[in-house]
C-alpha cells in the first residue's frame, strides 16, 4: 500500500474527481478526510470510501462551504485536532462558462473564492500542521491554457491560471521546507460538474460539442473520474519525493494538439 500511515485531506471529496481520489486513497492505506458542503452527498462518499479502505484506515467528513472564511477556518480548526497532514489535495472548484460580456461580479467572486482563495488560505492555515514531506495538489484545468471553441471560459480560465501560477510559486516557496506542491490538470471528465455545464445547451449545440470533443481527443474520449486516481496517488507518495512545481496534464492528449 503506497499511502499506509499517511492522513490525507480532500476538498470536494464528495463526489466527482475528489471522490475517485479519495477512494484511491483508502485503497492505498491513507486516513482520508473528506470536506463538502451536502452531508448526504458526505454520508454517501463515507460509506463508498469505508468499502474501499484498508487494515483500519480511517474515513472522516466534514460539511463546511469553503467559498467562506468561516469554512476554511472550520476545516482547518478540524485538521488540527488530528495527526499532522500528509496530503492536501485542493479539489473543490466551480466552473461559470458564461460569455465575458455577461460574468457579473458575484460570479467573478464565486469563482475566486473558491477556485483560488481556498486553495491559498487552506494551505497557508494548514502550514504548521503538515509533515516535514507533505505534498499538496491543487485541481487545475485544461481550461488553463487550452480553451474550446463556443465554450466561453474567460472567469474560469483565469481562476485556474492563477491556481497554476499557485503551484509554482508554492512550490519554490516551500520546497527548502520539504513541502511539494503540483497540480493535475484534467481534460474533460464526466462528472456532475460537467453534465451541469451542458445541460442547458440547445441539442444542436450539445451534438457540436460532442463531435468536437470526439475529433479533438486523440485517445477518443472523454476522461472518467478514475482516470485522474493514478497520477493522484503517485503525486501523494513517496515515489514522488522530487517532483515539484509540476502542472500534469491528464487529458487524453487534448491539450497536446
Ligand atoms: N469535470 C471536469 O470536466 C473538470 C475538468 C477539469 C478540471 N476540473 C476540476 O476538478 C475539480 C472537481 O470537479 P468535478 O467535476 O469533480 O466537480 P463535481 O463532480 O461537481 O464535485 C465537486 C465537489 O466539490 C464540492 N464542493 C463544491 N463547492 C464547494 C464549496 N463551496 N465548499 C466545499 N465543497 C464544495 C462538492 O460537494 P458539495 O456540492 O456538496 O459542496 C463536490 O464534492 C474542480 O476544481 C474542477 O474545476 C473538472
Amino acid at each position: 500500500m503506497r499511502l499506509h500511515g499517511k492522513r490525507a485531506l480532500v476538498t470536494g471529496g464528495s463526489d466527482g474527481i475528489g471522490l475517485a481520489i479519495s477512494e484511491a486513497f483508502a485503497r492505498e492505506g491513507a486516513d482520508v478526510l473528506i470536506v463538502g458542503r451536502d452531508a448526504g452527498k458526505l454520508e454517501a462518499a463515507r460509506r463508498t470510501l469505508i468499502a474501499s479502505s484498508k487494515d483500519g484506515s480511517t474515513v472522516e467528513t466534514l460539511s463546511a462551504d469553503l467559498s467562506t472564511s468561516a469554512g476554511i477556518d472550520a476545516v482547518a480548526a478540524h485538521v488540527k485536532q488530528g495527526r499532522p497532514l500528509d496530503v492536501l489535495v485542493n479539489n473543490a472548484g466551480v466552473a461559470f462558462l458564461v460569455p465575458f460580456e455577461s460574468v457579473t461580479e458575484e460570479q467573478f467572486q464565486q469563482s475566486f473564492a473558491l477556485n483560488v482563495t481556498a486553495a491559498f488560505f487552506l494551505t497557508q492555515r494548514l502550514l504548521p500542521h503538515l509533515t516535514a514531506a507533505a505534498s499538496v495538489i491543487n485541481i487545475s484545468s485544461y481550461f488553463a491554457s487550452k480553451m474550446i471553441p463556443k465554450r466561453p471560459s474567460s472567469l474560469y480560465s483565469l481562476s485556474k491560471g492563477a491556481l497554476n501560477s499557485l503551484t509554482k510559486s508554492l512550490a519554490f516557496e516551500l520546497g527548502p521546507r520539504g513541502i511539494r506542491v503540483n497540480a493535475i490538470a484534467p481534460g474533460t471528465v464526466d462528472t456532475a460538474m460537467r453534465r451541469k455545464s451542458i445541460v442547458n445547451l440547445p441539442a444542436e449545440a450539445q451534438a457540436e460539442l460532442k463531435a468536437y470533443v470526439e475529433r479533438s481527443y486523440p485517445l477518443g474520449r472523454i476522461g472518467q473520474t478514475s482516470d485522474l486516481a493514478g497520477i493522484a496517488v503517485y503525486l501523494a507518495c513517496d515515489e514522488a519525493a522530487w517532483t515539484s512545481g509540476g502542472i500534469f496534464a491528464i487529458d487524453g492528449g487534448y491539450t497536446a494538439g
